[in-house]
């Protein structure tokens, strides 16, 4: 679509952009939920379903927008079959067939983003990720031909260094706790005070899980605990962490999250005629089905599988974190295809210190200075990327869809 698309009047890149910054919060709360209540069955839920789930959902949403799309362009009375066809055509024609390769990458990544959660604290998991920042960053310059001037790449390692700094565990510094609060009220107290408005919903949610979690916990202990039965249940269903599986599991994630990212920025944007994003997601979700399937679904957890059920351990949390994953899959896909990879990482990075910055307001989670050097260094990093080079680069490739 030619002159860059608009939704209500607003570009849809800035939809995406925003949008994918709070998915990815609400992401990071309730995955972590997902993983710390007690399973109703006697498992937790496998992995490999949920990355196998969250590629069937995607294709589905994937699905509904591109009947929307391809209707829109059809007369009112036309038969169903037919734009079911001009789908078909548009998935299985041209170079579809390219993305098989980001598919069995995405698929291998969000596998092993389950294996390093599985081995790590999320703290650590998630200062190690931000790597991707760096690594997004080399393939968007050797895959795309980007070039990125020396302030660029400044700026990109201090966001990778000011988001860790920001995911290190906050120590109890009181006086720094205030400080945000006075600077708040200082200089922003009407606007945080309709932030808060919005967010107390939120946290009434948010503080409901977590109780949730901890009773559901404790009833779950209590009922295991009465046998020993119940206790060596207990200890062959504890998960063994194993540090440096989880680091290497999430080191390899970084690496691969670049290259697939920008693998599929590639496709999209050298594409030689304009095909729909509806259609690169159908056709991504697509290939993706096999990968995950064959090699989670039967070859990793297939025979555990066949003794407990496919859906052995789901509830609703685990039905909401898969469908919240393939809502963030679909609005990464946006911003890929509106914007691109390097500025997708900086909306997540700032979606970490949005996530910290609510804990602080309605948690009452105190601050560290480490906190705010974080924030400031994420801050500062998106200001200096997004202000012009000095010296301008060579120009833009003229197929790049805007
Ligand atoms: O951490 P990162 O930004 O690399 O995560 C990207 C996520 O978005 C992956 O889970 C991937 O499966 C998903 N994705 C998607 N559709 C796309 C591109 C990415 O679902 N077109």
């Amino acid at each position: 679509p030619a002159g860059g698309p608009t939704m209500f009047g607003v570009p849809m890149k800035k939809i995406s952009l925003v949008t994918l910054t709070f998915q990815n919060s609400a992401l990071i709360l309730i995955l972590h939920y997902s993983r710390m209540m007690t399973p109703d069955g006697d498992h937790r839920y496998f992995a490999s379903t949920a990355v196998f789930l969250n590629e069937v959902i995607k294709l589905a949403i994937s699905l509904t927008f591109a009947i929307y799309e391809v209707s829109r362009t059809l007369a009112p009375q036309t038969p169903v079959s037919v734009i079911f066809e001009q789908i078909y055509n548009s998935v299985f024609s041209g170079d579809g067939w390219k993305l098989t390769i980001p598919a069995a990458l995405y698929t291998f990544q969000n596998t092993l983003q389950y294996v390093a959660l599985s081995n790590l604290d999320p703290v650590h998991y998630q200062i190690l990720y931000q790597l991707k920042i760096l690594t997004t960053a080399f393939f968007s310059v050797t895959m795309l031909g980007r070039s990125l001037g020396p302030k660029r790449w400044f700026s990109l390692v201090i966001l990778t260094m000011g988001v860790s700094i920001v995911s290190l565990p906050t120590s109890t510094s009181q006086d720094a706790s205030l400080l945000i609060h006075d600077f708040s009220d200082h200089f922003f107290p009407r606007s945080l005070h309709e932030l808060g408005q919005l967010a107390g919903g939120v946290t009434e949610v948010a503080r409901e899980l977590t109780k949730r979690a901890a009773t559901s916990a404790v009833e779950g202990l209590t009922k295991r605990s009465a046998t020993y039965q119940g206790i060596k249940e207990d200890l062959d269903m504890a998960p063994v962490m194993n540090y440096s599986a989880g680091v290497t599991a999430v080191l390899i994630a970084a690496l691969v999250s670049g290259l697939a990212g920008v693998y599929f920025e590639k496709v999209v944007k050298d594409s030689p005629t304009p095909v729909s994003v509806w259609t690169r997601n159908i056709q991504l979700s697509f290939y993706s089905l096999f990968p995950s399937l064959f090699f989670g679904v039967f070859m990793t957890d297939g025979e555990e599988i066949a003794k407990h059920g496919f859906f052995d351990g789901y509830n609703w949390v685990v039905w909401a974190t898969i469908l919240c994953q393939s809502v963030g899959g679909v609005l990464t896909s946006l911003c890929i295809n509106y914007a691109d990879n390097i500025a997708k990482n900086f909306a997540t990075s700032i979606s970490i210190v949005l996530s910290f910055l609510f804990s602080v307001l309605f948690f009452n989670f105190s601050v560290s200075l480490a906190f705010l050097v974080g924030t400031l260094m994420v801050i500062g990093a998106t200001y200096l990327y997004s202000g012009p080079e000095r010296k301008r680069g060579r120009p833009p490739p003229i197929n790049i869809v805007n």
